[in-house]
Formats: C-alpha cells, structure tokens, sequence
C-alpha cells in the first residue's frame, strides 16, 4: 500500500492510502517538455463601473453628489429642517446656482441660514457611509463666504439615532473661493452613518466640492482608492488590468459613451457623467449613479501600475452599445474617435513635454506607464464594427507599430455575430480577439475543450469576460455559488492547456456594492466597512497565482488530456523561477477520486503542498455572513518514486506545488 503523509483536519482532501476497491485515475506529468510559453497577463481583471464598482466603490469618496452636478443638483443631500414652500425662518435653505451653460462641472451650493441653531445640511453617502473606531477622515470643501456672514463650519459623523460619532470644523474665512480642510476621527464602527453639516452665523455662504476621505486610503494618496479593495486585487497577483469595462466604454448612446479625456487632469474639471448602469435593469434601478471620474484614466493606468499588471484601456469606436440604441458615427467623422485612441496612447507613453505626456506630467508622472495593449471596442458585432475596426487599426499601426491591438468577437462565443466576427478580424491579421462567455456552469464544464482544436497560426485569444450564472445571464437570482466557481475552475484548466493560444483571460464583472448592485454574479462584494471574495475569487486567486511560466502536459497514461472524462479536469505548469510545479485538478462529481500522479523526467524534492478549495453543497456560498466559507486550505503531501497518490474529494478544486530538485 502506497502512502503519503496523512493530516486528519485536512481529510477533505487526503486520504491518505490507496482503497484496493477503488479505481485510481493515473496522470503522467512530463516535466521536460515545455509546450509553451504561459504569457505574464495569462490571468488579469476586468474593471467595470458597474454595481457601484468606482464612485461608492473602490474609489473613496463618501460623499455622494459632491458637486452638485448630479441632473437632480440636490440629489443625496438633505435638509430635514428646511422647507421649499416656505421662508425657512427658523433653519434656512439651500439652492444649487447653475453658474455656466456646461451643466455638468459649474453648479455650486448657495445656503441662506435665517437661523443657525435650525439649519442642517446632510450627505446621505453611498447607502450610508462606513466608520471604523479611531479612523481619521479627511474633510473638504470650497467656500466662498462673500459677507463674512458665515463664522463656522461644523462637521459631523451621525448614527441613525442622532448620536455623534465623530466631528470636526473649519472657518471660512476667505471673501472669495478657498478650500478649507479639517479632519475627523470616529470615535466608533458603524456601517451606517452620515455626514451632518451645521453652520454658525446668519446669512449667506457658497459651497462646492464637498468631499470627504478615509485618511487610510491605498498608498496613502488623498484622491485615493480603499485599502481592503485593493488589496483583494492586489491578492490576486493580477498580468492585467483592464478597465474602464464593459459597455460603458460604449454608452446607451454616443453622447454618453465614456471619454477618456475628460476624466483627466485637475479634480474638479472632470465632466460629471450619468452611469449607464443607472436604469439598465427595471428590476435593479439606481437613479443616483453617475461617474465623478475621481478614479479616471490617470488613476486606472496608476493603479494598474501599482499592481505589477498590464495597463489595457478599452475604446469605443463610434458605436453606441448594440443592446441599446446602437447609435453610428458615420465612417467619415470618425477621425476624432480615432483620434482619442492616438492620443491616449501618447497620454499613457509619450516623452512628458508631448502634448497629451505634459498632461500626464502634471499629474504627477512624469514617466511613461508603458502601455502595450489597447482594446478597440467593448463588444462589437457585425460589418459596422468590422469598418470601423480596419479604420483604428491602420491608423494605430501606422503611428505605433508596436501597440498590440485587442478587437471584439462580439457578446456571443458562437453564433453568427461571433463566426462573421472572428473570420473578418483574421483577414485583417488581428492580433487578440477578445471572447466573452456568461453561460450556465455546465456550459463551463463542457467547454473544457474549446481551444483544444482552435486553429493556431493566427490571432490569439482574450477571453475577456466570462462567469458561470446559476440562473441566467442579468437574472438578479444569479448567486457566486460553488457550483459556478468550480465549473469555471475545469474551464480553466481547459484556458489554461491552451496557453499557447489563450494569452489573456478574465471573470466579470469585478466588484459589487452589496446594496448598489445591478449584476450578478461577481468577483468581489462589498458594502461600506468590508470587501470579501466570492469562492470564484479564490478560483482565479489559485490560477492566478500559480501561473508558471512554462505549459506542461498532463495527460492520462494513454496520452488522453484530462478534461471532462470522468469529471476529472487538470493541467500542469512549471514556474522556472521557483523550480516548482503546480498540477492543477477539479472534480466536478459527487465520488471521490484517487489518482496516481507520475512526474517524468525530473526528480522531485520529495514533498508537496496541496491547496484545497472544496465545500459540501453546490450551492454554498461566501457573504457577508460567513465571509471565508469557501477558501483554500494548505495541506503537505510527499512524493514517493516521484508519484504522488492522493484522494480528491467531491466537488474540489486543488492546486499542488511540486518541488523539482
Ligand atoms: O460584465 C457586465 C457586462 O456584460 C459588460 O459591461 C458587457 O461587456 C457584457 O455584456
């Protein structure tokens, strides 16, 4: 009887001898023979404004509608003691003075105070704002106080049954516009607070731009991202960053489609703008979502940088989203689509006194970020796309050769949009085609094998957006169950045995507000205290992390790949660097399997580690409940005669590290 080392906490996964009954599955591993290169953006992330990803997100701003910009100027805001039918003798009121014809970036507040000890401001944030115990928030705004009518400012964090939790003031004491800021420490955790303004004086003060931080942001920077968010991203180890999506790449219409330019350069000139997102489902209306673009193209490419990962701007290229109005600009104005996309590309590498590089320079860095990879078009379909396509693709070839270029097969993995699409961006020698697949997670189990038969010679392949859905693709009962996350595990493996073809891959959508939410599933659910990571999260975080960079072949004994067959699915990658290893296997059936894994050519060092990721129910879930029901477990097994013999349980999901000597 073979056996390997036997830890009886972790027997979810090890038993640890060979049963005589059982019928054991051998799997040969043949550690010399590379089959291909595993590229660094093999597994990346998919950013999307979507459920609150951004404003009320990862971006930490807890202020909602800071400028007032929103098309309801007072939306967000409160004044429990003020009355528009009235003189307001004994508070005071508020007015939004739309001071341009750019109704987008000019409104400011006006409070007229008649009585001080009446008058309250408040900002409801996004659902609530959350406030850890002894934090510090960093308060401000713009001020003009004309009369000097205004003597204070006064501040407050308040819970929901009026208690203070945290407070802090400022004096206004500039005639014209000055910001003022000032700091508050919550003096406890609650989930739930809002921001109360109070004011001392009679009269009348203007205000704009009021904002409001955790002091503790990612890297410490005042226009920063939160911390836990980020650092679930950072988790991952992520080749890529995609951003900003998605269709709002594309907008409901071309007026709304996302535009890089003006999401740059100082604060307060960024163009407020709707979130499309905002009423696409009736069933999950959120009427005050909009894009401050505080996390704008800068801070994408910033924070792409900050994660080791691949910066991958996606355009749009004059078409409206398909699902939507599917509004054409006519081929000959397109030049300043295209136009964006060149500008872009000298925004993210050009020397920092060319026009578009000074501006990144002003923000702060100087240094190219290194863009390789731009995307042209979200998820495109047909021959519009297709001339639209050739026309970016010519002139972004022609001004720099080397920018790869990631094109559209459109929102379908098959069908007719998906076989005209794929056939036409051939012809014109596309680089990487980007496929997405939201499918029910047998779908995902079945197609283990997709690229195993893709032609290889040509264009490779993004799988760009893809997550299994318990229910159907946009239900809102769609759940980040087991199930799913294993399913997307065994297709994978499958992404992965064809990494000669597959160079870039990622889940979507990324992040969910847990209250803000329009889609589901996701990759990460937060609300305003904590993030946690769904069980498909820990899925991509397994891939992710153990990426090698070297494809082995696992095969069964009479050189089959393992893929579906007795619902076993596995693939095999070494990472020269570590001299390590990593067999990746998923059982998706309800048995426990034995295997024998043979490792070939190479001696091990004698043990390995095994991370598990298995639950009981299909239908398990993390949530804010249980937030590490399902997370990988660490278990050491040894390698005997370079075998390793192990039991997997049903339904797992594992990765073992392998030491070569
Ligand atoms: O991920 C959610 C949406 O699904 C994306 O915005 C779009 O590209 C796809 O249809």
């Amino acid at each position: 009887m073979t056996r390997i080392n036997c830890y009886p906490l972790l027997a979810i996964l090890l038993i640890c001898s060979i049963s005589a009954t059982g019928q054991k599955t051998k799997l040969e591993v043949d550690v010399t023979h590379s089959i291909a290169e595993i590229q660094p953006t093999m597994y990346g992330i998919f950013f999307e404004d979507i459920n609150f990803a951004a404003d009320g997100g990862v971006y930490a701003e807890m202020i909602k509608n800071r400028g007032f910009e929103f098309d309801n100027p007072k939306m967000g805001w409160q004044q429990p003691n003020s009355n528009s039918y009235g003189f307001n003798k004994k508070s005071g009121i508020a007015n939004i003075i739309k001071s341009g014809t750019d109704t987008s970036s000019n409104n400011f507040c006006r409070v007229s105070i008649e009585n001080d000890s009446g008058y309250v401001l408040i900002n409801e944030g996004f659902r609530g704002m959350g406030i850890k115990k002894n934090a510090k928030y960093r308060f401000s705004l713009m001020a003009k106080n004309s009369k000097l009518a205004i003597q204070k400012v006064r501040i407050h964090f308040v819970d929901e049954t009026g208690q203070v939790l945290g407070e802090c003031s400022i004096t206004p004491a500039a005639r014209d516009w000055e910001t003022y800021t000032a700091t508050l420490v919550a003096t406890e955790t609650n989930p739930k607070v809002v921001l109360k303004i109070t004011f001392e004086g009679t009269g009348v003060i203007d205000l704009d731009n009021i904002s409001l931080f955790p002091v503790n942001t990612w890297k410490g920077r005042e226009n920063g991202l939160r911390e836990d968010i980020v650092q679930l991203l950072a988790d991952l180890q992520p080749g890529f960053l995609r951003f900003p999506g998605g269709c709002i790449v594309e907008g409901r219409t071309l007026a709304q489609r996302y535009q890089w330019k003006k999401t740059v350069g100082p604060l307060w000139d960024r163009t407020l703008l709707i979130n499309r997102w905002n009423t696409e489902f009736g069933h999950r209306p959120t009427p005050d979502y909009f894009q401050s673009f505080g996390l704008g193209f800068f801070e994408y490419f910033q924070l792409a940088e900050d994660l080791g990962a691949e910066p991958l701007p996606i355009l749009g290229c004059g078409m409206a989203c398909q699902f939507n109005t599917g509004e054409l600009v006519p081929l000959a104005d397109l030049d300043p689509y295209v136009q964006d996309a060149l500008d872009l590309i000298e925004f993210a590498n050009g020397p920092a006194d060319s026009p578009w590089g000074q501006v990144r320079n002003s923000m702060g860095h100087p240094e190219p970020f290194n863009m390789k990879y731009i995307g042209i078009g979200n998820e495109q379909w047909g021959p519009e796309y297709i001339e639209r396509y050739a026309i970016f693709e010519k002139a972004i070839k022609e001004q720099y050769p080397d920018i790869v270029i990631i094109s559209s097969s459109g929102p379908f993995p098959e069908g007719d949009f998906f076989e005209y699409g794929t056939s036409e961006l051939k012809k014109l020698d596309a680089e990487i085609i980007d496929e997405h697949y939201y499918n029910t997670p047998e779908w995902f189990r079945d197609n283990a094998t997709r690229y195993d038969d893709y032609v290889r010679g040509g264009a490779k392949i993004f799988a760009g957006e893809y997550a299994a859905q318990s229910v159907r693709t946009t239900s809102p009962e769609n759940k980040n169950n087991w199930e799913c996350a294993l399913s997307e595990a065994a297709f994978m493996t499958g992404l992965e045995r064809n990494a000669d073809l597959v160079v870039m891959t990622s889940y979507a959508p990324l992040l969910a507000h847990q209250e803000g939410w329009q889609w589901t599933p996701n990759l990460i659910w937060f609300n305003n205290l904590e993030a946690y990571g769904t069980a498909n999260y820990y899925v991509q975080k397994l891939f992710s992390n153990h990426r090698g960079n070297e494809l082995l072949a696992i095969s069964t004994f009479d050189g089959k790949v393992v893929a579906g067959e007795n619902n076993l699915f596995a693939s095999s990658v070494k990472d020269t660097h570590s001299g390590e290893i990593f067999v990746k296997l998923v059982n998706t059936s309800d048995k426990k399997k034995q295997l024998e894994i043979d490792i070939k050519n190479q001696k091990l060092a004698g043990t390995a580690t095994a991370l598990i990721l298995s639950s009981d129910q299909l239908t398990d879930e993390n949530s804010f409940e249980n937030l590490k029901k399902i997370i990988p477990q660490e278990s050491e097994l040894s390698t005997i005669n370079n075998q390793l013999s192990l039991e997997i349980d049903p339904f797992t999901f594992m990765v073992i590290k392998i030491g070569l000597e």
